[in-house]
């Protein structure tokens, strides 16, 4: 193994670099740890290059890049630009995960497969997916990962419908998914989505109650209903933060999948990752897909 020093630049498009981010990094075992921000897009590759010219090739695995930030598709793209800097035999490793999203989606989405496999004898392959708070990057790498298991995913758009479909279109031409846009701004819209879902995801900002005792007992085909809101009130109303499919209050068959417990695979996940880069014998390229092999294997 190379004795060279882990090395990890963390570039943000922000004014900040997520503490918990530099945190997480700092457990994992990084030894250097520069923050960047107001990273543009276009600033990558001389990032990038910069970095790799500095150190000989066999160091390249010993230096990282974290990609930050609270836009997926931005991530994504500086993750490409970064790659596509890379001239071998010059080469570092790249994790995107931004706002903690990748990571929290693919806990989410692990939890809730677990769930339904183990009390509802379904998987996520044929499943309705509903997923509150579709604009953000929780919402929107939630859904492409439970799309990419074979899920009917639901986008629901609680302001206009519009800014939905650009996020579908986006996740079909990167990855292929369908993803339905469906408006979810009046009581009406909302108790029809939710009369249809199987899985809900709640996704929303901290702090807002997405589904009541009331409109839960309405959704007749609700078999688990998973929230990443620690914030109270929760984003299911009487979910508790370590629900990990016990029933939810007021339900008869509905399961709850709680922040904390989706928190606890999230925290493990995003660790494991960069761990992960620590140790590698080749450079690695870590994104939602690598968050959810691995969330997966700790809920199993
Ligand atoms: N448990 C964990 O480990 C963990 C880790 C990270 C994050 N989180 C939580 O995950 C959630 C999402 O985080 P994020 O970073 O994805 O947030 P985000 O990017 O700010 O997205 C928030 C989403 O909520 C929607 N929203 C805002 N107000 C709403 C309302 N009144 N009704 C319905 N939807 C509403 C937003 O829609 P607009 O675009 O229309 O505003 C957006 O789609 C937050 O609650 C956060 O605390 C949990």
């Amino acid at each position: 193994m190379s004795q060279a020093t882990p090395i990890l630049h963390m570039f943000a498009p922000q004014k900040h670099m997520s503490p918990f981010d530099v945190n997480m990094a700092a457990d994992a075992g990084f030894k250097v740890i520069i923050p960047y921000i107001n990273v543009e897009l276009t600033e990558i590759t001389g990032l990038v290059q910069d970095a790799i010219f500095s150190r000989p090739p066999d160091y390249g695995i010993r230096t990282g890049v974290f990609i930050g930030g609270k836009d997926a598709l931005l991530a994504l793209d500086m993750m490409k630009a970064a790659k596509d800097a890379l001239v071998p035999p010059f080469q570092l490793s790249v994790f995107a995960d931004p706002a903690g999203s990748f990571t929290t989606a693919a806990g989410m989405v692990a939890c809730v497969e677990k769930v339904l496999k183990e009390k509802h004898s379904r998987s996520l392959d044929g499943t309705t997916v509903t997923v509150f708070g579709a604009t953000g990057v929780v919402g929107f790498a939630s859904a492409v990962i439970a799309a990419l298991e074979g899920a009917k995913v639901k986008m629901v758009a609680h302001r206009g419908v519009e800014r939905v479909f650009k996020t579908a279109e986006a996740a079909k031409e990167r990855f292929g998914v369908d993803l339905e846009p469906v408006p979810g701004e009046t009581p009406e819209q909302k108790a029809e989505i939710v009369k249809n879902a199987e899985v809900v995801f709640a996704a929303a900002a901290a702090g807002v109650q997405i589904l009541s005792t009331a409109e839960l007992q309405s959704a007749k085909n609700l078999l688990v209903a998973a929230d990443v809101n620690a914030v109270p009130p929760p984003g299911v109303e009487g979910m508790d933060l370590f629900m990990k499919g016990e029933i939810l209050p007021g339900c008869t068959r509905t399961s709850g999948v709680g922040p904390l417990a989706i928190g606890d695979i999230k925290y493990k996940t995003q660790a494991g990752l960069f761990t992960r880069m620590i140790n590698a014998t080749e450079p690695v390229h870590l994104d939602f897909r690598d968050a959810f092999k691995l969330a997966r294997s700790f809920v199993a």
